[in-house]
């Protein structure tokens, strides 16, 4: 086979280099990430591990601190480098952006559109899905969250990926200028009003491209669904959750773990029909009763009075000042990164 390998794969295989993040997990199965640099040192309160025993090994091996603490050595998967990648808005957990490149049918070569695009954990595993030859748009509103996710991005690849732009901002309008009608294969939003994207969503997805939103809360699921079905142009619209539960295995005592993580968000996901088609289930509930307009405002949060913000829904609020801290910590890594020699 002749060509460039395709990208990211030399952060992936081979031996370790230097600029490359590695997993280091301990006797008790404590993991700490570290970037590999040459003549550099990983210093805790039991010793001293020099990244020159680990440059140029294999992966899998386990090596021996200063002071006789072993610790076996790995590089992060996407999973494991995601979780602890610095971050200014919270990641879409591994489990659901598996689920989403499935539900989404994100394919190599498709055109998708993504918003917010957070701390770019999610956009790493759309790109995977569309490859090289694909492409990803992800709009963002903050401008920092833009460089955290860019650098984050960048730090997993090794590079940056040829086909990933961000767009600068509201996800409801900016696409409008960006994108052609119809032209966008897969949409994938994972912020707090999504529902402010449905003339957006419609104007640039092909028809029988599909839309997948990632919420976190019973209330945005509602007033999501409901305005995607008011719209008519789309599918009736499918919603999921997905449930994560470890086990426990030793010996005997084989069972599911005592905690997990129980919630993250919902997947509400639709598809856009041909322009000028009803929705074959939007006749079906004309006939069984619609529910009261008052009553989907009360419990949807429709009104105008209604605020869909970070502290009615009670996310996380993130300070500019974590966000700048993540940013340079992500720049930093990104930087290494690019130093790692590609010679495949
Ligand atoms: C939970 S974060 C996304 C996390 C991201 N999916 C990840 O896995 O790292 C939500 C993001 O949506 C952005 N956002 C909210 N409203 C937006 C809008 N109207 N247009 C573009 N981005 C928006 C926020 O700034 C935030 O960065």
């Amino acid at each position: 086979m002749t060509g460039r390998a395709p990208i990211g794969k030399h952060m992936r295989t081979g031996l370790l280099r230097a600029g490359q993040r590695v997993q280091l997990t301990d006797y008790k199965g404590r993991k700490s990430t570290i970037t590999l640099a040459e003549g550099g040192e990983w210093h805790t309160h039991r010793g001293v591990l020099h990244h020159d025993q680990l440059i140029s090994q294999p992966e899998g091996i386990v090596v021996e601190n200063s002071a006789g603490y072993r610790y076996q050595v790995l590089r992060p998967l996407l999973n494991d480098y995601v979780l602890s990648m610095p971050r200014g808005a919270t990641v879409v957990y591994p489990k659901d952006s598996a689920q989403i490149v499935q539900v989404a049918d994100i394919f190599p070569g498709a055109h998708v559109l993504e918003a917010g695009v957070g701390s770019g954990a999610l956009s790493i595993s759309l790109l995977r899905a569309t490859g090289d030859a694909g492409s990803l748009h992800s709009y963002e509103l903050r401008e920092e969250f833009g460089d955290i996710a860019r650098s984050n991005v960048e730090a997993f690849f090794g590079e940056p990926h040829p086909g990933w732009q961000i767009f600068i901002g509201d996800a409801g309008e900016k696409p409008l200028e960006i994108e052609q009608p119809g032209g966008v294969d897969r949409v994938v939003l994972d912020m707090l009003a999504p529902w402010n994207c449905l003339n957006a969503v419609r104007t640039v997805l092909a028809p029988g491209g599909v839309w997948v939103s990632y919420v976190a809360t019973v209330t945005q699921l509602s007033r999501l669904t409901e305005e995607i079905r008011r719209s008519g142009g789309f599918t009736e619209p499918e919603a999921h959750e997905t449930m994560l539960r470890t086990w426990h295995l030793d010996g005997l005592a084989v069972r599911p773990d005592h905690r997990m993580v129980a919630h993250t968000g919902f997947l509400l996901s639709t598809r856009r029909l041909a322009d000028n088609q009803l929705p074959l289930e939007l006749k079906k509930r004309e006939k069984v009763s619609e529910p009261a307009a008052a009553d989907v405002q009360a419990w949807a949060g429709t009104s105008e009075e209604q605020t869909w913000d970070e502290e009615t829904l009670q996310t996380r609020v993130v300070s500019k000042k974590k966000a700048r801290k993540a940013a340079a910590s992500s720049l930093q890594h990104a930087e290494a990164a690019k130093e790692v020699v590609n010679d495949q």
